[in-house]
Formats: structure tokens, sequence, C-alpha cells
């Protein structure tokens, strides 16, 4: 198994771990290498929670969506009989080809299809045919022989899954973001459907980026705001300061969910709010703020007025990270055809821009990443220390691989 001391030195690790007026960035190989990513596969990813995708894609009982994860990690969503959102190891018990190959709905059983095995959607072999050359059914209670779940859990339709099996509880996973939103009432919020209002609307694309740059990029890099996108930067409270450097924001950093908050009319200024009904409030009340936030290591879940953002990022190499967003709201904004028009302005025009102007910005600085002329970039202490505190949660489950092996 892989140590992070094969990787970084103890003056590399110091930089990253200084106080925030020296703080840098990690080095540039854990951007680059493909040695370093599948080091983050086995030791960050796989032992904490981390988004999938979204239950939806397996809808009904008998949908299965295979998918792939973390470059080679091949996983499949079933939704089983009782309507209970499964995910397995996408990978046959028997000879290691897929348990499923595509795309499926409405199936009774999951039939392998090199040599014809059958599960039920619990993942317990029902049938491994022929087995002795005589018909069966062999459910072979001696071997093993069952697809291999993985822990799982759904909230507000996006799956997660931790891979290792013995992370914290889920709930305590979530539990930050469950608090920062707890005055408001989100029991009847549904994902946004296409116009055409015949299934849910996914903003899909790759960002050709590290999925660290990505993840900061997103909601704790506030310092690029005004200058990668032309439209915030119209706005009179863009860059998020005053004229004597004070922020006009709310920093929040809380056990690994960190963004920014200000208030709706801030946000109104800068992103032109959408019109529609607003999420409710417990207490009747109209929601007066706004977040951009990630949740580590791979979730981007904010929270408007008027609808919550999700967006899993999947990382799928050492330069590409997958980019997949949906968006929650009000369910008559959601559902009904009267607001079709501004689901679809919200889901394909207004942030598909920021994310396409982000996206070629990260391109670069993922080649910036190559060059020999900086090692390990500084944080900018005015604006750096939700930066320096992810750099140094990536450190702290890194650094567990010297201890437990
Ligand atoms: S490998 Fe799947 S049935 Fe044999
Ligand atoms: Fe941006």
């Amino acid at each position: 198994m892989r140590k992070l001391s094969q990787f970084l030195t103890d003056d590399q690790i110091a930089k990253v771990r200084a106080p925030l007026q020296e703080a840098h960035w990690l080095p540039n190989v854990s951007y680059t290498s493909q040695d370093f990513f599948k080091f983050e596969a086995e030791s960050l990813f796989s032992k904490t929670w981390m988004s999938i995708g979204f239950d939806f894609e397996a809808e009904h009982p008998g949908d299965a969506h295979p998918i792939t994860v973390l470059g080679d990690l091949p996983l499949v969503m079933v939704r089983d009989e009782a309507g209970a959102l499964r995910v397995f190891h996408n990978v046959c018990p028997h000879d290691s080809s897929k348990a499923v190959f595509q795309d499926a709905k409405g199936l009774s059983k999951i039939v392998g299809q090199y040599h014809g095995w059958v599960w039920n959607l619990d993942g317990t072999l029902r049938d491994a045919t022929l087995f002795d050359g005589t018909e069966g059914p062999h459910t072979l209670p001696d071997r093993d022989a069952n697809l291999k779940e993985v822990r799982s859990s759904v909230w507000n339709n996006t799956v997660f899954v931790n891979l290792s099996g013995d992370a914290a509880p889920f709930a305590d996973y979530i539990a930050p973001v469950e608090e920062l939103y707890g005055d408001m009432d989100l029991s009847d919020i549904k994902p946004g459907l296409t116009k055409k209002g015949d299934e849910v609307f996914v903003e899909r694309a790759i960002i050709e980026s590290n999925w660290k740059s990505v993840y900061e990029n997103f909601a704790i890099n506030v310092y690029h705001e005004g200058f990668v996108h032309p439209g915030y930067k119209a706005a009179p409270n863009v860059p998020r300061v005053t004229s004597d450097g004070r922020k006009t924001y709310e920093e929040i950093d809380d056990r690994g969910y960190q963004g920014l908050r200000f208030t709706s009319t801030e946000a109104d200024l800068a992103y032109g709010l959408p019109r529609s009904p607003m999420l409710p409030m417990k207490d009747g009340s109209s929601p007066d703020k706004h977040t951009i936030m990630s949740l580590y290591p791979n979730t981007n879940i904010s929270v408007a007025p008027n609808y919550m953002l999700v967006t899993v990022l999947t990382p799928h190499a050492p330069d590409r990270t997958a980019y997949d967003s949906m968006m929650l709201l009000p369910s008559e904004v959601a559902h009904r055809s009267k607001y079709a028009k501004q689901r679809e302005y919200l889901l394909t025009v207004d942030w598909a821009i920021a994310r396409d102007e982000d996206g070629a910005v990260l391109k670069t600085v993922q080649a910036g990443r190559h060059s020999p002329a900086f090692d390990q970039h500084f944080i900018v202490p005015f604006w750096g220390a939700m930066c320096r505190s992810f750099c140094n949660r990536v450190l702290d489950d890194l650094e567990r691989s010297e201890q437990c092996r």
C-alpha cells in the first residue's frame, strides 16, 4: 500500500501545515501524478463518504445504473424490490465480468452476461446456472458468491458511499450541512425537471483539472470571482470586500463543509436571483441568506433562497474531474410547466456559464502544475484560510496511511 512519505517530503508537508501567513498549497505531484491519484483513491476517498451520483438514475424497482468512479472502480446502483437504493461493486463473484453492463429498467433479477449466473436485486445469488452441469437452482451457500454491497446513503437524491465500510455514520458526516440549514423546511424539495418535464435535468461536464483544484475553485476560492466571471464583475458587491479591505461575506468552515454565506440581496445583485417561489423557512419567513459551499471531498451543496444546487465532482484521473449537477426546488417549481422556462434558464444557462468560465481557467491551472518554475504555490493569507484548512484536511487523511499499515 502507498504511504504519504513516498510522495511528499517533511519540508513540503511543513509548508502546508504552516500558519496561514506562510501556508502553501500541496506540491505539484499531488495534482499531476497517477500514482498519487491512486494513493488518494485508496487512502482518502475510500475511507470517507463520497458522492457518486443521483438516486433518480435508478428510480424504480429493478432499475440499474452502472458507473465508474475514481478512474477505474466499477459500481452499480440498483433499486431493489422494496424500493431501496443499493450500491454494489459491479463485478461478478464468478469470473470478474461486470455484473451489469449497461443501464437497465424494470429488472426482476441481475443476470451475468458471461455465464448466465443470476442474482436477486439484493445481491444474493439466485442461481449459478449449470454450476455442476445440472439444472439448478444452485445458490452456493458455502461460497463467496453474492454481489458485494457497498455502504451507501441517499441524501436529497444524492447517493453517497463509504467504500471502506468503516467511516463514521453518514448522519455525522452530513450533520454540518443539516445544521446550517436547520431553520429551513426542506421536506418538500424535488430535483428540477427538464423544460419538457419528462426527466430530471442534470447538467454534466468534464473539467480538465485535478479534483482538488475543482473543489477549491467552486466554493472556497472567493478571490477569483470578479476576475473569471464577467457577469459577476459587473456587480457593485464583487469583489466581496469593502473599500477599506473588510470582507462582506461570512466564511463557514465546519467539519468539512466550507464556503461562503452572504445576504440574498447581495446574491441578487451579483447573480440575479430567479423570481420563482422561495424555499420555505420553518417559521414562515423568507430565506435571506445565500451560500456557496463544498462538502469534503467531492460535493458542492449550495443553497440560494430559491433552490439547492448539488454538484457531484467525480475524480477520474489526476487531470480529469466529472461535474454532474442538479437543482432541488420547491416541488411545484421543480415539476410544473408554469416554471419550465425559469428552470431551463437556471439549469442550462446561469450556472453552466460560470462552470465553463471556471473550467477554462482550471485547465490552465492544471497545465501550470507541470511547470518546474513553482512546485508549491503560496496561499494568499487574506483570502485563503479555508484553502489552507482544505489542504490540511487532505493531508490529515493521507497521513493516516503512515499509521495504519
Ligand atoms: S463472470 Fe459473470 S456469470 Fe461468469
Ligand atoms: Fe468561479
